[in-house]
């Protein structure tokens, strides 16, 4: 009998994260007002200074609290299991694994930073976090971590998901938080971008730019803003998936992954999982490593790598990454999560140094992909996660084809239970391909035209 699930015990997990820019060449760095690097003090009125040292530092190992440890244990380590029956169904010689991020309270990855964000902010003397969310997975998972720390919490959700997922918003109630669509009424920014686009579906830039002005608008100095990915941060704090997926792997007898796969839409997922990997790809080990995204969405794929601002309003600071351009706002599909113009800029820098192969995958392919998931594994994934699916069904045909034993390793963001509404037009047929046309691609990109260029080593 093939062996079905891998468990470490509490012991066993990570007590560092690892941090990508360590071992990548220097990255063009992020740039402020004037076009000059920003230090760190600017940064201040937006996030907590530990938080800001996380995100500027170079040392390869950054050690996690025992008190994160010790909230972490909910439910960390999470299992790896083996995807026996999609194998069968494949009639693949690949082995399949996933590490399975749905088992976390709110449902996804996405705690494993929403704990130790609102940690180090609680530390800082910070009383209130105010974030966005595009599916209502990080706007949950914050909302749990602040009621479990003891912070307040407001959450700008895009309006499409506000209205396509419902349930979210009772779990964020739930747990204590304020959630909004977005845009909303309820800054300066909202309300001009409903004066010119009253029925936009809203998208992540935006939901961003509100938060971001709530936050720092704020003169008690108490509230801070929180992002769910993009950040090295959030990255480094997603480590802890893959580091726990090598000591399994070794646990299931193999010698680790020839494939890896996890959908990207700011890139925390696939960075949480992948970076200990593309470490032991920048010492020599052969591994194929994929990042998937939506055609819808093609932030990867299509767009250029240069300097952009993390959201609509042009708050944040210029970073240099793969963007569809700022005011890029994505068609409504069901993948809430992967509907973000730019990439983290430590994925980018990875693409830019071809350790890792991007690809696309549309929605219909990635809906079939779920049903034949829920169909053989039984579980209902995220929309989001279906995309590292079809790349995953994908990569154990092409081993069929080739007569290859490989083993391939998935991330299993998040589960679908929150998002049957898009399962059901799916099997209505209501829904249809979209790839992104090239003249909305080329008058998206037109932001960028005056900004700065990265210089690359
Ligand atoms: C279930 C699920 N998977 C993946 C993602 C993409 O996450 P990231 O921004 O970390 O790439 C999201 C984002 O909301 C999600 O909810």
């Amino acid at each position: 009998m093939k062996e079905k699930k891998f468990f470490l015990s509490e012991n066993d997990i990570p007590k560092q994260w690892y941090n990508l820019a360590a071992d990548l060449p220097p990255a063009p760095p992020p740039l402020g007002p004037g076009g000059k690097p920003i230090t760190p003090d600017m940064l201040a009125p937006v996030f907590p200074m530990n938080l800001i040292e996380q995100e500027v530092s170079q040392k390869r190992w950054i050690d996690i609290p025992d008190e994160i440890i010790q909230i972490l244990y909910r439910w960390r380590p999470s299992p790896l299991r083996r995807a026996t029956y999609l194998e069968e169904y494949l009639k693949t010689p690949a082995r399949i694994y996933y590490k399975d991020e749905s088992m976390s309270p709110p449902g996804s990855h996405k705690p494993n930073t929403a704990i130790p964000q609102a940690w180090y902010n609680k530390k800082f003397g910070i009383k209130k976090l105010i974030t966005e969310t595009g599916a209502g997975q990080w706007g949950c998972a914050l909302s749990f971590a602040c009621k479990l720390i003891g912070l307040e919490c407001k959450v700008y959700m895009v309006r499409i998901s506000f209205d396509q997922k419902p349930l979210r918003k009772s779990m964020m109630r739930i747990w204590g938080a304020k959630c909004v669509a977005s845009p909303s009424n309820e800054t300066n920014f909202g309300r001009e971008v409903l004066k010119k686009m009253p029925d936009t579906p809203g998208s992540l830039g935006i939901a961003i730019s509100e938060a971001i002005e709530e936050a720092v608008s704020d003169k008690s100095g108490k509230t801070r803003y929180s992002l769910g990915s993009v950040l090295n941060h959030v990255l480094l704090h997603q480590t802890i998936i893959g580091l726990e997926a090598k000591k399994q792997l070794k646990m299931a007898g193999e010698r680790g992954a020839d494939v890896i796969i996890a959908c990207t839409g700011g890139g925390s997922n696939f960075g949480g999982l992948s970076f200990p990997f593309v470490y032991d790809k920048i010492n020599g080990a052969k591994i194929k490593i994929i990042p998937t995204e939506p055609t819808a969405c093609p932030t990867m794929t299509r767009g250029p790598y240069t300097y952009d601002f993390g959201d609509t309003a042009c708050q944040t600071p210029l970073m240099a990454m793969f963007t569809l351009g700022h005011n890029f706002v994505p068609p409504p599909i069901h993948a809430g999560g992967l509907r973000y113009h730019g990439m983290a800029p430590l994925v980018s820098q990875a693409i830019v140094e071809k350790l890792i192969e991007p690809r696309a995958y549309n929605q219909v392919q990635c809906y079939e992909s779920a049903l034949i998931w829920a169909n053989t594994e039984g579980f209902i994934c995220a929309p989001e996660t279906s995309h590292a699916i079809a790349g995953v069904i994908d990569e154990a045909n092409k081993a069929k084809q080739e007569g290859k034993e490989k083993v391939i390793l998935f991330n299993y963001s998040g589960h679908g239970l929150m998002d049957l509404a898009g399962y059901d037009k799916f099997l209505d047929g209501h829904l249809t391909d979209y790839s992104l046309p090239e003249s909305e691609l080329s008058k998206s990109l037109e932001s960028l035209k005056n900004l700065p260029k990265p210089s690359l080593k």
